[in-house]
């Protein structure tokens, strides 16, 4: 399987259709992702509307024509926040799972926000999420309530 990582800022009709499809196949396999499936389709336009005005930028894994998985970056509005990138939405689809997809999504996206100026990424992942394995991996350091529970947000950083 030749995989290729791609960074873009901006998105066909059916690249969002594919991303709106993948989070929604996720959703209903019943992965972490704290969101109803009925607003996956205003994230994606939402995206799209960030992606537009320089506020974002999606890693996607294609096989041939199809987005085999995919993460983005989003950048805050607040002058206080402004090197703060958070990354969102990690996913590979199943049949490509175990195959270093992920890692080299975080890689070459961590390597287009840090080019945009940004040195700092964050996001968040549920404490019991198996793929916090692969957040220590890359190098993310974790930040938790003493009080967390298996079901709480953990929020991670990094410094790029
Ligand atoms: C998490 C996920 C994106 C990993 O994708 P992947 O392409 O299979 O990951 P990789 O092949 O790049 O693995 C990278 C490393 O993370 C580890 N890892 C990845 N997923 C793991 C899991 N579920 N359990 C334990 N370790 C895991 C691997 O062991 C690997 O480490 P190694 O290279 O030292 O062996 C994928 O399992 C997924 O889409 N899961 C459902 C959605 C999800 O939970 N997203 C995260 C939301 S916070």
């Amino acid at each position: 399987m030749n995989v290729v990582i791609s960074v873009v800022s901006s998105l066909s009709p059916i690249a969002r259709k594919q991303l709106t499809q993948n989070l929604v196949n996720a959703k209903n396999r019943g992965e972490y992702f704290s969101i109803s499936p009925q607003s996956i389709p205003a994230l994606y336009r939402r995206l799209n509307m960030q992606l537009k005005h320089n506020m974002a930028l999606i890693a996607v894994a294609l096989d041939d024509d199809a987005i085999v998985g995919s993460m983005y970056a989003t950048f805050s509005h607040f002058p206080t926040r402004k090197n703060l990138a958070k990354f969102n939405k990690l996913t590979v689809n199943p049949d490509h799972r175990g195959q270093g997809i992920a890692k080299r999504l975080f890689t070459e996206l961590e390597a287009a926000v840090k080019k945009q100026g940004k040195t700092v990424s964050g996001f968040y992942c549920h404490a019991d999420n198996p793929a916090r394995k692969l957040y220590q991996t890359m190098g993310y350091k974790e930040e938790t309530r003493p009080d967390c529970s298996s079901d709480c947000l953990i929020s991670l950083h990094k410094e790029l």
